[in-house]
């Protein structure tokens, strides 16, 4: 079987860690590499939790490059409400040996899309500078990208402002940038992330696979959960971003549409809104394959088999 080539871009948060444990040991997917953001927390302890990550899971030869530390225009938003002092409260790790990289993230993803053969889908779940800046800096990658996938935006209700979500409300230009790339976009929001709520029978169901995946897994749901019911009340946590590698590994996990979305950068109420035209009233181009719904119990049976598949692996704490 090929390998799906795939770059995970992300700011690692707890849904974001679930990503990265996804992506790290599918034998469907060539993880080439983790760029890292400021949106949870600050790039410093975005980088240093992806390393934690990685590292417990015995993964630690998947490269992890520190990229943007601010938005391109705006000032900067973290959601320690959510995340936590560290941006990845709750596990406790053992003292941390893996290194990030020195090369910054901006140089990573154009240095690997170059090199390419147009065959390396980039997959965001956070805010989307380092991608944006990337395109900016070598507009010859843009062509390079085979695919955008990237959880942020609703069409719906927003979780940071009633209009908008937190990774495009981080950095709208940079959204905006994506968006507007012409390449192939699928946006994954909260249209259909908050449809998988990790409930408490989920936490018990995977604490029986009985491993370290399945270990940070619980731990991580100890807080995510705790601080969305005491946020928004929700008796489960959305798990946001893990919903775009799931739908990497299959392809019939989420129902689309094409739509035109278009970012609100007017810097009024609805800055960083996804605008999406469900109906097509514009008559514009869509930009994007928009999640509209969720097989919700196939999104946990695919995460329940990623977690497994850690069984055999060497974990290294
Ligand atoms: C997104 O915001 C972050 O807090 C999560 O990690 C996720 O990427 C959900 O709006
Ligand atoms: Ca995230």
């Amino acid at each position: 079987m090929t390998k799906q080539k795939i770059i995970c871009d992300c700011d690692p948060g707890h849904d974001d860690a679930i990503a990265i444990l996804l992506a790290a040991n599918s034998p469907q997917l060539e993880l080439l590499g983790v760029t890292i953001v400021a949106g949870n927390q600050t790039l410093d302890n975005t980088s240093r939790n992806a390393c934690h990550v990685l590292q417990w899971l015995g993964k630690e030869d998947v490269p992890v490059y520190p990229g943007c530390g601010r938005p391109l225009v705006r000032d900067r938003v973290t959601a320690g409400d959510i995340h936590g002092e560290t941006g990845l409260d709750g596990p406790v790790f053992p003292p941390l040996r893996k290194l990030p990289e020195r090369e910054h993230a901006v140089h990573f993803l154009i240095r690997t899309l170059l090199d390419s053969q147009g065959d390396v889908t980039v997959v965001t779940s956070g805010p989307m500078t380092n991608l944006a800046m990337a395109m900016r800096m070598e507009p010859l990658i843009v062509e390079k990208i085979q695919r955008i996938v990237l959880m942020g935006g609703s069409y719906t209700n927003g979780n940071v402002t009633p209009a908008a979500e937190f990774n495009i409300l981080a950095d709208p230009e940079a959204a905006h940038i994506c968006f507007t790339s012409g390449r192939p976009v699928t946006m994954i929001g909260l249209d259909v992330t908050r449809k998988v709520l990790c409930y408490p029978e989920i936490v018990e169901r995977m604490a029986k696979v009985q491993n370290r995946a399945s270990r940070l897994f619980v731990d991580l749901m100890g807080h995510f959960c705790k601080t969305q019911k005491e946020v928004f009340g929700w008796e489960g946590a959305p798990l946001h971003d893990p919903v775009t590698i799931a739908s990497l590994l299959d392809p019939a996990l989420t129902v689309t549409k094409p739509m035109n979305v278009r970012v609100d950068l007017s810097h009024g109420d609805s800055y960083g809104r996804t605008n999406c035209d469900v109906f097509h009233y514009l008559g514009l181009p869509a930009t994007a394959d928009v999640a509209v719904d969720i097989d919700v119990s196939r999104f946990w049976d695919i995460i329940e088999e990623g977690l497994r598949r850690y069984s055999e692996t060497e974990a290294g704490a």
